[in-house]
């Protein structure tokens, strides 16, 4: 069995469409038989973000390499699983600041990643990450839209080496049904599903 890690940060929790999208890709994948799925929410978590004293903290136990104090179990979790499945909305041009607390959370230079003369390299035993999301708008392809953008980054940043992104798009804007948005971006999640 592969381990998959669902990192679930859909705020509206079970109201979110990005939440239902990745319901749908996880449902995809139990059909194989071959994934043991776990799932991280973090809107149950009680992420830290780095402000002074967290960051002091923090750069005491690197200076001491000591990895083992639990601030460090989500790098743990992110760096031993086999896939990584995130889901979050689009907010903002990017993704809530709850995710990007999170990701701080992951970037330990001796878990996730480390450095040698020539830069840094990732260090995470994923070979896959899958981004799911869902944008009121449309985004796809402007520069405005970074929150996939960023997610593909972090995730070559990780060592990562295939992403992908199943967005569906147009979300608020009422020109297309909704269920027919959602309906389109299921088709392209059961085909990643499938090559997963
Ligand atoms: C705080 C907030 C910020 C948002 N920012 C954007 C945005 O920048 N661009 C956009 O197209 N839609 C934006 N939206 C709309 C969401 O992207 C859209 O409703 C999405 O489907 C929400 O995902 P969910 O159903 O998973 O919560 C925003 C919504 C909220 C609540």
């Amino acid at each position: 069995m592969e381990k998959v890690l669902f990192v679930n940060c859909c705020i509206r929790r079970e109201a979110s469409r990005s939440k239902m999208l990745a319901d749908f890709f996880l449902s995809e994948l139990l059909k194989k038989g071959s994934y043991e799925i776990t799932e991280l929410c973090l809107m149950d978590e009680n992420l830290s973000y780095m402000s002074e004293g967290n960051f002091h903290q923090r750069d005491l136990l690197l200076a001491n390499r000591d990895f083992s104090h639990h601030r460090f179990h989500y790098a743990h979790e992110f760096a031993q699983a086999d896939k990584i499945v995130i889901a979050a909305p689009f907010w903002d041009l990017s993704f809530p600041a709850l995710l990007k607390t999170y990701i701080e959370n992951l970037c330990v230079e001796g878990i996730t990643f480390a450095c040698n003369e020539q830069g840094c390299f990732g260090t995470c035993k994923a070979d896959y990450m899958i981004y799911v999301t869902t944008r009121g708008g449309f985004y796809e392809g402007s520069p405005m839209e970074m929150g996939s953008k960023y997610m593909e980054a972090m995730s070559q940043f990780f060592g990562i080496g295939k992403y992908d992104c199943v967005a569906a798009e147009g979300l608020d804007i009422g020109i297309r049904p909704v269920e027919v948005i959602l309906e389109e971006a299921m088709e392209k999640a059961k085909v990643l599903a499938g090559n997963f």
